[in-house]
């Protein structure tokens, strides 16, 4: 069945009045206000500001950065990754439109809707049986499960039976052969019958961002193997696509701007029982680039609390590229020894979760902690391996700020150290520096290879969140006099950040001092010739942006201010590494101010 015939028989425009698009998109990102419009960050492609504009009045989405658009049913199609009659029906749904169908097209379009059906039913199935079952109960009040969290989880217990959930879904007709393929019941070798796949088991339904249940873990009442065993990839679930606990750490992660990522069911659980309610859990696997993505709708921060173990401080140290790579601020907690998230809540210790979380250091900080706590400390040859290794870590830091500041935390370790902490100092830098030079000399060599990390082209030609920037600063103070003089005052035209926009700025700043207007026309005589020609002639095009709001224009001044700033930090510091600025030199104090007010972003 072609969309084209779908159309004339759904009812889809009382479907689109009957849909609220901002509720709609909302469970997926996370939509603010400003002034009259709508922005979220695109779920669509990476960005860290938005340009994903929601029109209410239109019922429509559309993303400057990718170029993405559409109206609810589009929207959901590519979220979901579904069909163009599957976004409709589950609308319709949602709607409370009942949409009349031929009998030839079955009770259920597809597998997934049918597999979300079968799964519905066994959630309900188990929930009823958890009441059933007081060891099950009393499992989880051993550990500290409230009767609030098992409603709001939906927990549940499979019986210590083989035909129990097939029986009941016998007798709700469901078929054994699609329960199969919802991974709840599995073939028998011998004749032709299925048994449970989920027996004597705590259930743990992983619910998707919009609740749906996709699959389910069971955890082991007693000592059996696995301790958790989880449902099988299907049409309905895909693991590395799955975080569980999001559906109700979504808002939080929002509203705070931070994610904090544990390893398990009831980690998550109990950490959003105990007030930290924007936690997720990976469900024990190594974190994937499409767990990256789907948080990246929501935040750019995350801290990674994995267990303490030696299997989650390799998780973390393979999660933590794969944040930074999308552009997060990523901090890892340091969980005590032989703890995890949720045995440390249960003994009480809320605010020492807490300070963890206040405390999570920076990767590189955390593997200098690593090696420390690896290392032996109290022999010359110890400290001298562990510098080395040390320095290595050093060397994958960017900014030579940066570096320094670590340098200085390691020069006790220098067997010179006695003979002054500067010469100490020197060493390690100089280590670290050849280090730095000879893996830029290795990269040169196999270009294949960059150390920062490629873009993808798609990415790369795409304008950048820091143009884009600058464009709607620009763009705003031809349009409307009173940005004029507050962007100048707080970003003079030679802090814009690129070429064009330093011509284009200083034209605009030129016709401000005049006090001279700002048509179009005039502008473009002013700039006949030069290379900003272009750029405004393409800001003049309608519809090229973002809607301008003192919102848009505080945060693109806060862009492209802090870009200036680590520029001009960069260049100092390259200067006074080179002697050019000495400390009397009124430079050398911006260097200074700069490193301190930088400290944290660089
Ligand atoms: P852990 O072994 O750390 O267990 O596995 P846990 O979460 O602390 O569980 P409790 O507290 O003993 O009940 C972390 C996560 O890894 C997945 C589960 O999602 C689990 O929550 N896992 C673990 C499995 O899928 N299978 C297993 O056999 C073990
Ligand atoms: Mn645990």
């Amino acid at each position: 069945m072609g969309a084209e015939d779908v159309k004339f028989r759904y009812p889809l425009d009382d479907i689109r009045t009957k849909t609220d698009i901002v509720e709609l998109i909302s469970t997926y990102v996370s939509i603010k206000r400003s002034g009259k419009s709508l922005k979220a960050l695109c779920p669509f492609h990476t960005e860290k500001t938005p340009s994903f504009i929601v029109n209410e009045d239109l019922q429509r989405w559309r993303c400057y950065g990718c170029g993405e658009y559409g109206d609810v049913f589009t929207f959901l199609m590519k979220i979901e990754n579904i069909t163009f009659s599957e976004a409709v029906q589950e609308l319709a749904k949602r709607a409370g439109i009942t949409i009349q169908r031929s009998p030839a097209e079955g009770k259920w379009e597809n597998d997934r809707e049918k597999l979300l059906h079968i799964n519905n039913a066994a959630a309900s199935y188990f929930s009823q049986a958890l009441l059933a079952a007081p060891h099950a109960m009393a499992y989880l009040h051993k550990r500290g499960v409230s009767q609030e969290s098992i409603v709001k989880y939906s927990l549940g217990y499979a019986p210590e039976d083989w035909r129990a959930l097939a029986g009941y879904l016998t007798s709700k007709r469901i078929d054994l052969r699609d329960a199969e393929k919802a991974g709840l019941v599995i073939k028998s070798d011998k004749g032709s019958g299925y048994y449970d796949r989920f027996r004597n088991r705590i259930i743990f339904p992983i619910q998707d961002v919009t609740g749906k249940n996709i699959a389910f873990g069971g955890r082991a009442i007693g000592d059996e193997q696995p301790k958790y065993l989880n449902s099988p990839e299907s049409p309905a679930f895909a693991k590395n696509k799955t975080l569980y606990g999001l559906n109700h750490a979504r808002k939080s992660i929002a509203q705070e701007d931070r994610a904090i990522i544990v390893e398990g069911y009831l980690d998550a659980l109990t950490a959003q029982c105990a007030g930290f309610s924007n936690t997720v859990a990976t469900m024990g696997t190594a974190l994937t680039p499409e767990h990256v993505n789907l948080l990246s709708r929501y935040t750019h921060t995350a801290v990674i609390a994995f267990d303490s173990d030696s299997a989650g401080m390799s998780a973390t140290l393979r999660s933590a590229p794969m944040f930074e790579q999308a552009g997060f601020d990523v901090r890892v907690l340091c969980m005590p020894p032989g703890n995890d998230p949720d045995s440390l809540l249960r003994e009480g210790k809320a605010s020492e979760f807490t300070r963890l979380v206040t405390e999570a250091m920076p990767v590189v900080e955390y593997r200098l902690k690593l090696l420390q706590d690896s290392s032996d400390l109290k022999s010359d040859q110890g400290k001298v391996e562990m510098l080395k290794k040390a320095s290595a870590i050093l060397a994958d830091v960017a900014s030579a700020v940066e570096r320094d500041r670590y340098i200085r935390g390691l020069a006790q370790y220098h067997p010179n150290f006695s003979g002054g902490a500067t010469r100490a100092e020197e060493q390690i830098r100089r280590d670290v520096d050849n280090q730095v030079t000879a893996r830029g000399r290795a990269s040169s060599r196999s270009p294949q290879m960059p150390r920062e990390t490629a873009k993808p082209d798609a990415v790369k030609s795409r304008p950048s969140a820091l143009t884009l920037a600058e464009r709607c600063l620009l763009k705003a103070m031809i349009m409307d006099p009173i940005w004029g003089p507050k962007v100048i005052a707080e970003l003079p035209p030679e802090q814009f950040a690129t070429s064009q926009g330093i011509t284009l700025a200083s034209a605009i700043a030129n016709r401000l001092a005049a006090e001279k207007g700002m048509a179009w026309n005039d502008l473009a005589e002013d700039l006949a010739g030069t290379e900003a020609a272009d750029l405004l002639s393409e800001l003049s095009i309608a519809d090229s942006g973002p809607d301008i709001t003192a919102q848009a224009v505080e945060d693109c001044l806060k862009r492209l201010k802090i870009h200036w700033k680590r520029q001009r930090l960069k260049d100092l510091a390259a200067r006074v590494e080179q002697g050019e600025i000495r400390s009397s030199d009124e430079e050398f104090a911006e260097y200074w101010r700069l490193v301190q007010e930088l400290h944290n972003t660089v």
